[in-house]
């Protein structure tokens, strides 16, 4: 594919934020000879390059009671060598639709000759390993893992490093286009190609988001990540001294990262997990808090955006929603020892226009965090795990 080279780059201690860039072509063709200086305003990133990236990554597909149809499509568009790493929540009583999952993924892997590993979220088995393994963040009351995307998203992840990948993708299951999933996963791999530290992050901006209402508009931000950009950038602005745009996709749900990163960064609850996750590298790296890692600061971790060329269509859940995604997002900012208080005004302010505030006085929630994946145990949970592992995979020996 071809895409546009980082053309700006904004830096905060040793976090090096990319700016935006845009897929110029799907299909950059064969492979050529290039002069260099056709490099230097796009890049040209060759097929065999991104295939050999895809077989080093997870894709994880979190799901809670999606359309089947739907579900079957985003898995038609994982690439090839990814191996998909399903995590599910959907219901398991009166219709099975977990059952439901697990057949139409093993049906996928027979006649495609793949790989796949799809479990429940609450798995007693998974609970007891996390619990062995010493990693009981993720546990509720009821010793089973909690409900929410997020807490799936770090469970998988254990899977992926028990699948010894070097590389997690995660891609929703309620988009109704195949070809964006594909061109997620390409972006990612792509963004990994052109990284020059192994703490890197992709985080997919879309190009339109379509809504529809009478006929069909093609929305260019969503209305919760522009606010949460805005604050995210202020956050930094107050910080550096220097005021900045650089971030445009603090809550991108489609996002990758190298293990390296994932397993060094701490995750939030809910909707507070994506944005999080950048709080947390400017946080730990950002060279105002003492250094979260000394390798990873050392490298530095670099974060790319990358514009696709699908626009974005998932499932539609309603005004309440987006206010339910709006207060954890600004909390992770909030709630942040780099939050000044000029950043925490800006927040109260765009919470109290948009009537979310509980009470007028109110403050956004502090996000609920779970520990680096590092702190695992890993070979325990992987023992632990590995005596079910068959029960997990969806490939079908037939
Ligand atoms: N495993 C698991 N467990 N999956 C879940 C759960 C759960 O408890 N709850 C939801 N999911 C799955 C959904 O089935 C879907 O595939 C995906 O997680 C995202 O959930 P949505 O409900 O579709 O989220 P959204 O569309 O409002 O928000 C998306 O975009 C936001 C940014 O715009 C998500 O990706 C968010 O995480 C993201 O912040
Ligand atoms: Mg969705």
């Amino acid at each position: 594919m071809r895409i546009e080279s980082p053309r700006y780059t904004e830096r905060f201690g040793s976090v090096r934020i990319n700016d935006v860039q845009k897929v110029l072509e799907l299909d950059s063709g064969k492979a050529k000879e290039l002069p260099l200086s056709e490099n230097i305003v796009a890049r040209k990133i060759e097929e065999n390059v991104i295939k050999d990236l895809e077989e080093k990554m997870a894709i994880i597909i979190p799901t809670k009671d999606e359309k089947l149809k739907l579900f079957e499509g985003v898995i038609s568009g994982v690439p090839h060598e990814c191996l998909i790493i399903v995590v599910s929540n959907s219901q398991r009583k009166r219709v099975d639709r977990f059952r439901m999952e697990r057949d139409t993924l093993s049906q996928f892997c027979y006649f495609t000759r793949r790989q796949a590993l799809i479990f429940h979220q609450k798995d007693p088995i998974l609970a007891q390993a996390l619990a062995e393994a010493g990693y009981t963040d993720l546990l509720g009351g009821d010793e089973l893992v909690r409900d929410g995307k997020a807490e799936g998203m770090v469970a998988a992840m254990f899977m992926a490093m028990i699948a010894k990948k070097e590389y997690v993708g995660f891609i929703d299951a309620d988009n109704y286009f195949p070809g964006s999933v594909w061109e997620y996963a390409r972006c990612y791999a792509a963004g990994f190609s052109m990284a020059n530290s192994p703490y890197a992050m992709v985080r997919i901006l879309w190009h339109y988001k379509p809504k529809i209402s009478g006929g069909i508009y093609f929305r260019r931000w969503g209305r919760v990540s522009e606010v949460t950009n805005r604050c995210m950038n202020s956050l930094i602005s107050v910080k550096t001294g220097f005021e900045t745009e650089i971030i445009k996709t603090g809550n991108a749900g489609e996002h990758a990262m190298s293990l390296k990163l994932a397993e060094i960064l701490p995750y939030a609850s809910s909707y507070a997990v994506e944005p999080q996750e950048l709080v947390s590298i400017f946080e730990g790296f950002g060279g105002v808090l003492p250094m979260a890692h000394s390798t990873a600061a050392k490298h530095g971790v670099e974060v790319f955006q990358i514009e696709t060329r699908n626009p974005h269509l998932h499932e539609e859940r309603g005004e309440q929603h987006l206010e339910g995604m709006l207060l954890p997002s600004l909390g992770t900012i909030y709630h942040s020892p780099l939050c000044e208080e000029e950043t925490k005004q800006m927040i109260l302010n765009e919470l109290l226009q948009r009537n979310v505030l509980k009470k007028p006085d109110g403050e956004p929630p502090q996000p609920h965090l779970s520990a680096p994946p590092r702190n695992i145990d890993l070979p325990k949970f992987t023992q632990v795990m590995k005596e079910h592992m068959e029960s997990y995979s969806a490939l079908e020996e037939k």
